[in-house]
């Protein structure tokens, strides 16, 4: 890609690769054909596609080449593909509508949901750990990229940030700092995964990974804090999902907290600091410093 391509088109770009891989990566004799159509209907259902971008300019950041991150960005988004299948459920935030269609329960059940979730969240460690295999990385590399991405995406990570987020539904979240431990669980874990994965594709040093992973939970945390304001204020529409969910559900969010105008601050300081972090120092960073301002005017 044209390194003067906007970042709109570096998005574009980021997906289609990804897009692509994921297809080459799910062609298997053994696959059950309706649970191959429903992983493949949530996961090419569209989607912004930020972590697997965030993969690509962190891996670019570092001075990596850009195919040595496509495993690991095509990984990152099966596991947040996953979570977002699972998330929807009945049982958990029963929704029946993501990226513009019927969430996965809705069309294939709930047995199946359940099942296409786990199916992206164990392929995703045979696509990162045989991708990367066959790119080349180190050994070590790979090893060290499997142990963060179970670690990020695990119980102390995302799925642990879920549980703690059901639980806040019964109320006893009080405080900005259950809040935003909640949200740094659920949320800014795996981003912050997708630029150290990126990181390390690339040869990054611990100084550079550090770098990455302040970015990420800034960034991470003023994202989950958008969605929570995009559940008030946002277009059904655009969002591709109904708003008004957590509301109904009683979730703790930054807006019942907090309210929209401090709410709104919070982002923006938030943003602040995540691109500051990353002007202090010499990384190539102009792509993640885009993607921030990018995710910063959202609105879906
Ligand atoms: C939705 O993530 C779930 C959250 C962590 C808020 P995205 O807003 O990135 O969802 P897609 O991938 O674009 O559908
Ligand atoms: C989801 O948070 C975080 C995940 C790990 C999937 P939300 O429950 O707020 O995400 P949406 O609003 O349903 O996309
Ligand atoms: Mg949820
Ligand atoms: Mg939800
Ligand atoms: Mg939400």
């Amino acid at each position: 890609l044209n390194p003067s391509a906007s970042i709109v088109e570096y998005i574009r770009h980021s997906a289609q690769r990804v897009e692509n891989y994921f297809q080459n990566q799910i062609s298997h004799d053994h696959i059950p054909p309706r649970l191959l159509e429903a992983i493949s209907y949530s996961f090419l259902a569209g989607g912004k596609r930020l972590r697997p971008t965030l993969v690509f300019a962190a891996n670019e950041a570092v001075g990596g080449k850009m195919d040595s991150g496509l495993p690991a960005a095509c990984a990152i988004e099966m596991i947040h593909t996953y979570s977002l299948i699972h998330d929807d459920l009945p049982a958990m935030d029963n929704d029946d509508y993501r990226r513009g269609k019927l969430t996965n329960h809705k069309v294939y059940g709930e047995a199946m949901a359940i099942l296409a979730g786990d199916g992206l969240l164990t392929h995703a460690f045979h696509v990162l750990s045989k991708g990367s295999r066959l790119a080349g990385l180190d050994a070590a590399v790979i090893i060290r990229m499997v142990e963060e991405l179970s670690t990020y995406a695990g119980i102390g990570g995302m799925v642990g940030g879920q549980v703690k987020d059901l639980e806040g539904e019964k109320g006893g979240v009080h405080s900005r700092e259950q809040l935003e431990s909640i949200h740094l669980r659920k949320t800014s874990d795996l981003m912050v995964c997708a630029l150290r994965l990126g990181g390390l594709a690339g040869g990054a040093t611990e100084d550079e990974l550090s770098v990455l992973t302040q970015f990420g939970y800034s960034l991470g945390l003023a994202f989950q804090i958008q969605d929570d304001i995009l559940d008030v204020i946002g277009d059904e529409q655009k969002m591709g999902k109904k708003v008004g969910s957590d509301e109904k559900l009683h979730k703790a969010t930054y807006p019942a907290l907090i309210g929209l105008d401090q709410s709104i601050a919070e982002v923006n300081r938030l943003m602040d600091q995540a691109k500051y972090q990353l002007e202090q120092t010499d990384l190539k960073r102009d792509r993640l410093l885009q993607l921030a301002n990018y995710i910063l005017q959202r609105d879906q």
